[in-house]
């Protein structure tokens, strides 16, 4: 994952930033760089792997200036290397960026760029941004404002923070939806900048947090935030207390909201130098596999617990259209039970963000002795799951602390579809301009996760009306059915109010029955191809007199007529939808549990991994 550190003060920036790199660590990386400021020159020094690389290049070619930005990186445009690890340099030398998030259109802003003379070091999307910067100072703005202008034409979810031999006193970072946060650290005559706050907690406790859309300039005795429309924004300041919890929730009140909230960011993570933007091309390299016995495979069954088999059986739609192979799915506390019928041809997914739920581990031990190959997703790096496979998709969603899984799911439905593509891209059911169409698909999924999370008020507001019912249903078709399964689960396992989810069409068989005024029905209603089916089960649940909440595509203002309650959340294509339309059930059920004074990361009776039968 990627993580950013800046300074600016009297001191040595140099092993500040790279002191606050090490404690980003644990998110991993596979190359860092830092930049500094000394006698209106801007020094650099990058390295590969490890963080002690960098250093010792360090040690080898001190550098030290009072100013100064470092980064760790992991490649999601172009190879780990040298010449693609931040920060990335303007020709003239001048201008130096370190960013995390994907800049979607930079493709065409590269090309742009270069038919302007601008000549390009790397394969990354970053050093766009650092070019146009350049370029919006020689045309006569200053630092913040050039940074401002060339913010507005990036697509994407961003953190960025630039530092200029032009200006030599500042810092500028901005954020832009949610690739991850930007904390400025306040001390005295000194400030910090962190992607994270564990990189500067232990320089200052009081942080100022930037808001999507914020623009920061930082210089040794403060700063001043912008939107980037430009109005000036009166941020407010936080005291983080001491104790490590409070240190790690930072600006949350629960890490579920944490969580929920860094889903843009996790995202990023996940995605980040498994596919190539350019030709559409994944790699998973800890899941290797010729394309002769990617042909060979007849089927895949996945196995998983709860929440994760949830995202199995979103898995199954996208495994299915994109690679053409049937799957099952199943629970990994049933699938040992019924002597399934396995064999080389044969691969068994499991799905477990913990790595070490036992039932999971049991089935993928029945799927080994039947000779099936065996692959996993997981999220925690060197757990069970991940060692006796064959193949892994490690998730990148970072630590996920909240009992209530949130964002490892999203992050193992955007594995499954990763996965989807190798495989057909091996099997040859996708061609080229497929891949790459669906390579652009992807890219968005950081930015339009942060277009739902900054609509969370509205949830908040409804989960207030919502709090006192006994019974939810929640609908759902196609590969929403399980966004509606997990939305129910979020709901039951955290609120302890009775959920069900179920898939729409089978409401006329039985659970009609239970509805009338004290029952919320809450559908997932966007618009594809069963929305009209949809919106026939809206008027029926109406019909008898229950509350409609429906979570439904940004525009459409027809469902306003059928619904009490409208959760917008982005269009995307079909298979990709639920990676968004699940943020507003999670969001719901949190507000909900907290309306209801309940214990939201550490709910009754639950474990976060579950290793007894
Ligand atoms: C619900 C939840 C659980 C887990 C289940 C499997 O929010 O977190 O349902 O999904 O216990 O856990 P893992 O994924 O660790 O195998």
């Amino acid at each position: 994952m990627c993580g950013i550190v800046g300074y600016v003060g009297q001191k040595n920036a140099t092993p500040i930033v790279l002191n606050g790199l090490k404690r980003l660590e644990y998110r991993g990386y596979d190359s860092a760089g830092i930049a500094v400021l000394n006698n209106g020159a801007i020094e650099r020094r990058r390295d590969v792997g490890k963080l002690e690389n960098l250093e010792r290049r360090l040690a080898d070619e001190p550098i030290s200036g009072a100013i100064g930005i470092g980064h760790t990186r992991w490649a999601t445009h172009g190879q780990p290397s040298e010449r693609n690890a931040h920060p990335h340099l303007s020709n003239d030398g001048q201008f130096v960026v370190v960013h995390n998030g994907i800049v979607e259109n930079y493709l065409e802003l590269r090309e742009l760029l270069r038919a302007q003379g601008v000549r390009f070091e790397s394969e990354t999307d970053t050093e766009v941004i650092v070019h146009l910067i350049a370029q919006l100072v020689a045309q006569g703005h200053d630092l913040t404002e050039a940074t401002r202008r060339a913010c507005l034409q990036l697509r994407g979810a961003h953190a960025i923070v630039v530092m200029s031999a032009r200006y030599p006193d500042r810092l500028v970072a901005v954020r832009i939806g949610n690739a991850g946060g930007v904390a400025l650290g306040i001390g005295q005559g000194e400030m910090y900048i962190a992607s994270d706050i564990p990189a500067i907690l232990e320089y200052t406790r009081q942080l100022v947090f930037l808001e999507s859309r914020q623009l920061a300039t930082v210089t040794a005795n403060g700063y001043s935030v912008q939107t980037l429309s430009g109005e000036p924004v009166d941020a407010a300041i936080h005291q983080i207390a001491w104790d490590p919890v409070s240190a790690a929730r930072g600006e949350y009140r629960h890490f579920m909201q944490k969580e929920i909230f860094e889903q843009g960011r996790s995202l990023t993570d996940t995605i980040r130098g498994r596919i190539s933007f350019e030709d559409g091309r994944v790699t998973l390299s800890d899941l290797p596999l010729s394309a002769d016995e990617a042909r060979r495979l007849k089927r895949i069954v996945t196995v998983a617990c709860g929440t994760s088999a949830y995202a199995g059986l979103v898995g199954k739609f996208m495994l299915e259209a994109l690679a053409r192979i049937p799957v099952e799915v199943d629970y990994g506390s049933e699938y040992r039970y019924r002597d399934p019928i396995l064999d080389g041809d044969c691969a068994v997914l499991a799905i477990t963000q913990s790595g070490e739920t036992v039932d999971t581990l049991a089935a993928m031990e029945e799927a080994r002795e039947k000779g099936a190959r065996l692959w996993s997703i997981v999220n925690v790096i060197g757990s069970q799951a991940m060692r006796i496979a064959d193949g892994y998709i490690t998730m990148q969603a970072g630590p996920e602390i909240g009992v209530a899984s949130t964002k490892a799911f999203t992050a193992s439905l955007v594995d499954q579809y990763l996965l989807a593509l190798y495989l057909g891209q091996l099997r040859g059911t996708l061609s080229a301009e497929q891949a790459r169409q669906h390579a652009q698909d992807i890219a968005r999924l950081p930015d339009l996760v942060g277009h739902v999370l900054d609509r969370a008020a509205e949830v908040e507001a409804l989960a207030k009306k919502l709090r006192d019912y006994q019974n939810f249903l929640y609908l759902g078709r196609g590969i929403n059915y399980p966004i509606a399964l997990e939305g129910a689960l979020k709901l039951k396992e955290i609120s302890y109010i009775h959920a069900e989810g179920y898939p729409a069409g089978e409401m006329k068989h039985g659970p009609i029955a239970l509805i009338d005024e004290k029952m919320p029905v809450l559908a997932i209603a966007i618009q594809d191809s069963v929305y009209e089916k949809m919106i026939s089960q809206i008027e029926q649940a109406k019909a008898r007199r229950g509350i409609v909440i429906a979570v439904a595509t940004e525009g459409d203002t027809f469902i306003q007529s059928k619904a009490d309650h409208v959760l917008y959340v982005p269009k995307l294509p079909p298979l990709l939808s639920p990676v968004v339309t699940v943020i507003p059930l999670q969001l719901l059920a949190y507000y909900v549990a907290v309306e209801r004074g309940a214990d939201v990361d550490q709910p009754r009776n639950l474990a976060k991994s579950v290793t007894v039968e």
